[in-house]
């Protein structure tokens, strides 16, 4: 009698042969080809390009872990069905070769995956020129970034791409950046970043690697001549103009008179202490001459006891110049602007005030809502039939001023972006140059008169204008002389003044 012969063993084949972790294995292997290309790029052109991380940091390991799940997955269904099915059909995603249906198959998949990578590929090179450009960091995350995109384009530095300023060059910078990019990202997806966006920024690059790169710090002197173009809120919109010489100098040694940028010249050190964190309250201020290490502190009266030694600051560019790039003009300001340049006619009495009004106090809380709640509340103002054909043009012009300077969903505008350059619609110079702050022996911070920091030209309208003075006019106050105890700030917020 024979023997039955047994049954073959069961080929000793690996699970992971199955078109799931195939496909897998394709998707995996095109994620490392681009991963492996975008951190090149990131390695060698990163520091132009901060948000490149993102994708090569976390997009594309997400799709090579994903790619290498769908391998473990496919091996598990692959070993789950072969015990189940073990009798009948173990092999059921099994890529065969000896079969000829599959051999089809397999070439038609091979030559997928070998246009799936060289796509990867292509991709990552696309993905870095996206990421490079000002309207990645500024449109891409359009909500979130508009209002510094659109304060931007109509800056000095609209052609300043974004990175220059927010990143500057070297290695220590670009990983910050470039977490700080990644946790940008990860904010916005979930939708709980800051509204508005907290300032100052605390990973703002010092003024030395990034302003100073291009503005070249020895070169400031003499004067610039600014123009300022005022509408009264009266009846007739009288115009008032004033014309004033900036003394941008740096001191020269033995000059009698040192100009602004004296703050940042390489023999003096300006420090100061705020006690919010807006920087705006700033009650101590200590000046050391580099040159023979003296220094002198001026504080104000109520200010008792020593700042905290890591909270003092140096003053640099940027202590001044907080909105290089991206300045909210107030209500008052951007509706100046407006007339001045025409796109509002003064055509309508009150328009100044009425136009400011509208934007101010007709209690907007969404961009959508703005154009109507405008047009409503000057519509509301002027009745008479006479002025009707002006309405709609001084809606529109009102209607498009709101959408560029003030962005309600983001919380963005002058009133949480203040601008540090002046003294008028915010403290600015006046922080520190108030005749309050004062050294030890009871001198007030020197330049705190009217004169030290820029003279007048002209001012008023019309033929006061013809005259120019040379040494410099007394502002006249166009609301008449106000009280020398008050600051400006204590009547101008930027609205209809009180
Ligand atoms: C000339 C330099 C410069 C350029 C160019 C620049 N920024 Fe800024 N940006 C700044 C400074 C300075 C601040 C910080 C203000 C502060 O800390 O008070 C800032 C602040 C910001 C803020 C914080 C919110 C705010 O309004 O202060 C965002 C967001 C921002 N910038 C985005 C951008 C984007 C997007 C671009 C390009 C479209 C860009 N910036 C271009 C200098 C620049
Ligand atoms: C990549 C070069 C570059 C960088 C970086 C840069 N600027 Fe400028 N900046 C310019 C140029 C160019 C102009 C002149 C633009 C013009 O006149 O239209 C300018 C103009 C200015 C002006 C005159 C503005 C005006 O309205 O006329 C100020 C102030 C200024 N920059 C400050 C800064 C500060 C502060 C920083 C750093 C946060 C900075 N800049 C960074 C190139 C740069
Ligand atoms: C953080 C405080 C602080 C701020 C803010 C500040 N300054 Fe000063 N500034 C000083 C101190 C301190 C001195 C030196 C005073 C002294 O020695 O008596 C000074 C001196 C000056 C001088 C005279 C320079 C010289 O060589 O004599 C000018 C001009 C000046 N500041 C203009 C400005 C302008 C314009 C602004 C606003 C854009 C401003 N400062 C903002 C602290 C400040
Ligand atoms: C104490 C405040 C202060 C500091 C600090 C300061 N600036 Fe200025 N800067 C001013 C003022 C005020 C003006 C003139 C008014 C204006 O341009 O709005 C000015 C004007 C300028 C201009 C235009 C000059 C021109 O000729 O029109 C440039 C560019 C500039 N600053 C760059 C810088 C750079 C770069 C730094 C840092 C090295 C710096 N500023 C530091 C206050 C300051
Ligand atoms: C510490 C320097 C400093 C002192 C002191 C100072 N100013 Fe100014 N002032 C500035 C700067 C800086 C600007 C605006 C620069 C800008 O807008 O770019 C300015 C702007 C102005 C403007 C034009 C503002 C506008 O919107 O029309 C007037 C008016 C003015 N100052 C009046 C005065 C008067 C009056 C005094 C004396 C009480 C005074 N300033 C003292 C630095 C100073
Ligand atoms: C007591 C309140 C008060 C103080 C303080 C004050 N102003 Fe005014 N200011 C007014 C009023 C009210 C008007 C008239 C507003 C109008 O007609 O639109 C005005 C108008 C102006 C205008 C022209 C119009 C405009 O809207 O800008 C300028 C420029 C100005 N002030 C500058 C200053 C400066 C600079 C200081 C500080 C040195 C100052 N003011 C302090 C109340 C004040």
């Amino acid at each position: 009698m024979t023997m039955p012969t047994p049954l073959p063993p069961a080929p000793n084949r690996s699970h992971f042969n199955n078109w799931i972790s195939a496909i897998g294995a394709v998707v995996a292997v095109g994620a490392m080809f681009s991963f492996a290309l975008l951190a090149w790029m990131d390695f060698t052109q990163g520091d132009k390009n901060p948000y490149l991380g993102i994708f090569t940091w976390i997009v594309s390991p997400a799709f090579l872990l994903a790619g290498l799940g769908l391998v473990a997955f496919g091996w598990w269904a692959q070993r789950r069905w072969s015990i189940v099915h073990a009798e009948t059909k173990p092999d059921k995603w099994r890529l065969n070769f000896a079969d000829p249906r599959q051999r089809v198959r397999l070439a038609l998949f091979g030559c997928g995956a070998l246009g799936f990578v060289l796509i990867s590929a292509f991709g990552s090179y696309q993905t870095y020129h996206i990421a490079e450009s000002n309207s990645f960091c500024g449109e891409v995350c359009h909500q979130a970034m508009n209002p510094e995109f659109v304060t931007y384009k109509r800056g000095a530095h609209a052609r300043v791409d974004c990175v220059q300023c927010h990143v500057g060059s070297g290695a220590e910078w670009f990983i910050k950046a470039k977490i700080n990019g990644t946790h940008q990202l990860i904010a916005y997806t979930f939708d709980n970043y800051k509204r508005p966006i907290e300032t100052p920024l605390k990973n703002l690059r010092p003024a030395k690697d990034t302003c100073e790169k291009c503005h070249w710090p020895e070169k400031f002197h003499g004067n610039t001549e600014i123009e300022y173009n005022h509408f009264l809120s009266d009846k007739k919109n009288t115009p008032y103009t004033v014309r004033m010489l900036m003394h941008v100098n740096k001191s020269s040694p033995g000059s009698p008179l040192g100009g602004i940028h004296w703050h940042t010249s390489d023999t003096v050190k300006v420090e100061y202490y705020a006690t919010d964190q807006k920087r705006q309250d700033i009650p101590w201020t200590r000046v050391t001459n580099l040159k023979d290490g003296t220094s002198q502190v001026f504080r104000t009266a109520a200010f008792k006891g020593e700042p905290p030694a890591d909270q003092i600051r140096t003053m640099d560019c940027m202590d001044c110049h907080n909105r290089p790039a991206h300045h909210f003009p107030t209500a008052n300001e951007a509706v100046e602007g407006a007339m001045a340049s025409g796109a509002l006619s003064l055509k309508l009495p009150n328009i100044k005030r009425v136009a400011v009004q509208a934007m101010t106090e007709s209690k907007i809380t969404a961009a959508a809502e703005a154009p109507q709640k405008i047009a409503d509340f000057i519509r509301s103002k002027y009745k008479d039939p006479a002025l009707a054909p002006e309405i709609p043009g001084a809606i529109a012009a009102v209607q498009q001023i709101f959408a560029a300077t003030i962005f309600p969903e983001r919380k963005a505008d002058w009133r949480v972006y203040p601008n540090n350059i002046g003294h008028k619609d915010w403290a600015g110079c006046f922080r520190c140059h108030d005749d309050k702050h004062k050294s030890a022996a009871g001198q007030p911070v020197r330049s705190s008169d009217c004169n030290s920091c820029h003279t007048i030209l002209s001012q008023g309208k019309g033929a006061d204008l013809d005259l120019l003075s040379a040494k410099g006019l007394a502002f006249k106050h166009p609301d008449g002389e106000p009280d020398a105890e008050l600051s400006c700030v204590d009547c101008h917020n930027g609205g209809i003044q009180k």
